[in-house]
């Protein structure tokens, strides 16, 4: 990954490391935070063997197709709406994609991210509980080039992408940019504690 890029993440106060194959960027993330990984480093991934969706399912994505990413957050907000931080994944999703491309996708209750084909992207909550430390893992799965074909026949009918959508294929990349800078932004908002705005910007 270019040079240039990762300090544009580091002027947003986030690092990354992106491996080609890994089980699932989450279980990664939860790995390092046991050896002491510290809030804003995200795991980036081409592909997942074991990719997990909530409700013990599991999220599929053929190599290279999906925005797949983890990120780990010491919240420092009180404890009780830290509930947010699902909340703001999933709408960073959501407007990282209107960004990008102009096409404003739906947010489903808690967070999933919808088109009118189907689920384009979800998002997945851990949280990491030591006697030392307390930290969240927020995982975000998007879809991006994906044909009905290219899912699972059984979820055909109910899985979509940006390329569905909308016959666009977008640079991986610059939804990356666009995700962490939206995520940031929001978490700024969340900082200054202004919650009602989240639940406003949620909402539209
Ligand atoms: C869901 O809608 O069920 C949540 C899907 C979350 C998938 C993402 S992909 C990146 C991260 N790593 C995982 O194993 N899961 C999340």
């Amino acid at each position: 990954m270019i040079k240039n890029f990762k300090e544009k993440l580091a002027n947003l106060g986030f690092r990354l490391i992106f491996f080609s194959e890994i089980d699932s960027t989450n279980s990664e993330a939860l790995r390092l935070l046991k050896k002491g990984a510290k809030d804003g480093l995200v795991i980036y991934a081409d592909f997942q063997t074991k990719g997990r969706g909530r409700k013990g399912r599991v999220w599929l994505a053929s190599p290279q197709s999906s925005l797949l990413l983890s990120l780990i957050l010491e919240p420092k907000i009180p404890q009780n709406y830290w509930g947010l931080i699902p909340i703001i994944t999933g709408l960073a999703g959501a407007t990282a994609i209107e960004k990008t491309i102009g096409f404003k996708p739906g947010l489903i209750w808690p967070n999933d991210i919808w088109g009118k084909y189907g689920k384009i992207g979800g998002v997945l909550v851990e949280g990491y509980f030591s006697e030392q430390r307390k930290a969240l893992v927020s995982g975000i799965g998007i879809n991006i080039t994906q044909s009905k074909d290219d899912f699972p026949e059984e979820i055909q009918n109910r899985a979509s992408s940006i390329f569905i959508e909308t016959g666009k294929v977008i640079e991986r990349e610059r939804l990356l940019f666009e995700f962490l800078s939206q995520f940031k932004s929001l978490r700024d908002i969340l900082k200054s504690q202004n919650y009602s705005k989240i639940v406003e910007l949620y909402s539209n």
